[in-house]
This record gives structure tokens, sequence and C-alpha cells, in this order.
């Protein structure tokens, strides 16, 4: 299934483009050596994307391909649900062409290949995340299914896009959003402002987001293998069903059974009714 697929005309991007390519990947890596899962980093390297200006996606699919059988393709920008689904869950990952202007250095509304490609696509080189992401694209088929897909979407904007990970050496970033964003890359694992809490399933599904600005909930795994696991092993029509009956949970809201990961990632239960402190950084 082709759909909504284009080329990525890689040819026609001018040397402005590739220099603002340079500029970003710079800035992040330099930044995020320390920060972010030791995987992306891995991916960086397996993928060759150190490689100055904005990737070939043939080049770097098939690079891709051999590691765990993903590749990236063209869109035009956002795609209907169903399709996206059906890309992932078929080990495509769909990607913009376009990329931000200088203007838009440190804020844009609609993903580019800057996001979309250095953001996600290191990680698909992990053979546990990169079947968490077929995983999630069958799983939204189903959730079309059952009209549950704004439960699920929470799901993948609270990992893919804004997932943070503990490892021996403390929290590190793997979300997307946060990775392709200079200062969310900063703000999520250095402010007081946000909460970061101890991934858990339902919760997450129950959570509303926002899009205009920094998170105020962060939500912690502690292995891609445990976010693979618990989609893999929950029964996700009958969930839905229970969530229909729980209360949704606000955007930076804590309730008493989420667990706190400090940032020095030592657990600890908030007691019940203390207020969460809410971020007010743009
Ligand atoms: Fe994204």
């Amino acid at each position: 299934m082709d759909k909504c697929l284009i080329p990525q005309e890689w040819n026609r991007y001018s040397p402005s483009e590739h220099a603002m390519w340079d500029t970003l990947f710079a800035r992040q890596v330099s930044m995020l050596s320390t920060r972010v899962a030791p995987a992306f980093l891995e991916g960086i390297d397996v993928l060759r994307m150190s490689k100055p200006g904005i990737p070939d996606f043939d080049e770097l699919s098939e690079r891709l391909h051999k590691a765990t059988g993903w590749s990236v393709v063209a869109v035009p920008g956002l795609i209907p649900d169903d399709v996206f689904f059906e890309h992932l869950a078929n080990r495509r990952f769909v990607a913009g062409r376009f990329i931000r202007t200088p203007e838009q250095i440190d804020y844009l509304q609609e993903p580019d290949v800057f996001h979309d490609v250095f953001g996600h696509v290191p990680l698909l080189v992990h053979p546990m995340f990169a079947d968490y992401m077929q995983a999630y694209g069958q799983g939204g088929l189903r959730a079309m299914k059952y009209g549950s897909i704004h439960r699920l979407a929470r799901l993948y904007w609270y990992t893919v896009e804004f997932g943070l990970i503990r490892d021996g050496s403390g929290l590190k970033l793997y979300g997307a959003g946060i990775v392709s964003s200079n200062s969310e890359s900063l703000f999520a694992l250095d402010s007081d402002s946000p909460n970061r809490l101890a991934f858990d399933l339902k919760r997450v599904m129950r959570t509303k987001y926002r899009i205009d600005d920094f998170q105020q909930n962060y939500f912690v795994i502690d292995s891609f293998e445990q976010l693979l696991r618990e989609t893999l092993e929950t029964d996700f029509g009958p969930l839905y069903a229970e969530l229909e009956a729980a209360p949704e949970i606000d955007v930076g809201a804590v309730v008493s059974s989420d667990r706190i990961i400090s940032l020095g990632t030592q657990i600890h239960a908030r007691t019940r009714g203390s207020p969460a402190p809410i971020s007010t950084q743009t």
C-alpha cells in the first residue's frame, strides 16, 4: 500500500537547505551526547547520519532495512490515520521531506524532515523499539474499529514523541519531539517544573496532552523491552472499554497512584492531593 507517498526528490534540496540540516544536526548531537538514550546514538552511527546534508531516504532505508527491516518513505504532510497505521504496521516510517527555514529554527508547527528523520529514525535501528513501532501501527488499525484512536494516540505522544527512559546512569531522552528540540532537550531533563512519572499504560491512555508548550508530565520507561512487552501483552479491546468509565486526567496533573521519578531517578509516592508543579515555560 503506497497510498500518500511522494518521491523525496533529494536532488532538489538547495545548499542552504542542506546547511540548515547540518546546523540542526551539529547543535543537537553535541548537546544530546550525554542526555539521550545510548541506542539513539548507536542508531546515528549505524545509519551514518553524521554525513553532511539532509539524508537521502533511499540510502537511509538501505541501512535501516539491513538492521531491522524498516524503511523511510516521504509523505506530503499529515496523512489519514489508517494510512499512517498501515505504513507503520509494514515497517515503513513516513517522513516529511521539507526542512524548516532559518526563521523557524526553534519552532515550527508541522513536523519537517529534521524532526521526522533525526528525531524518529535512529531508534528504529533498535530491535525492540522497531518492533514496538510496528506493534503500534497494528494496534492503530485495531483501535480504529473500537473508536479509540484518541487513547492510542496518547501512548504514541507520551512514548514515541515525549518519552524518557532511565538506565544505570540516570534519566535519558528518547522521544522524537524532545530530541529534535533544542530547548525541550534541556527542559525535559534539567527543569524542576515538569513531573517525571513511571510509565503506566492505563494512566497514559487517560492523560490529555498539549501540543503548544513543553510537556508538564513525562512518562519514564525502564527499557524498550518493557514498552514492547506491555504493548504486546495488553488486550486493548477490553482496556478501551474499561477506560470509557475512567475519568480523564488533565495535563500536568498527578494522581495518587503515580510513582514520581526524581532527577536522581529515585521513586517515591506523592501523597494524595499534593499539587503538581505547572510549567509556565515556553
Ligand atoms: Fe514526530
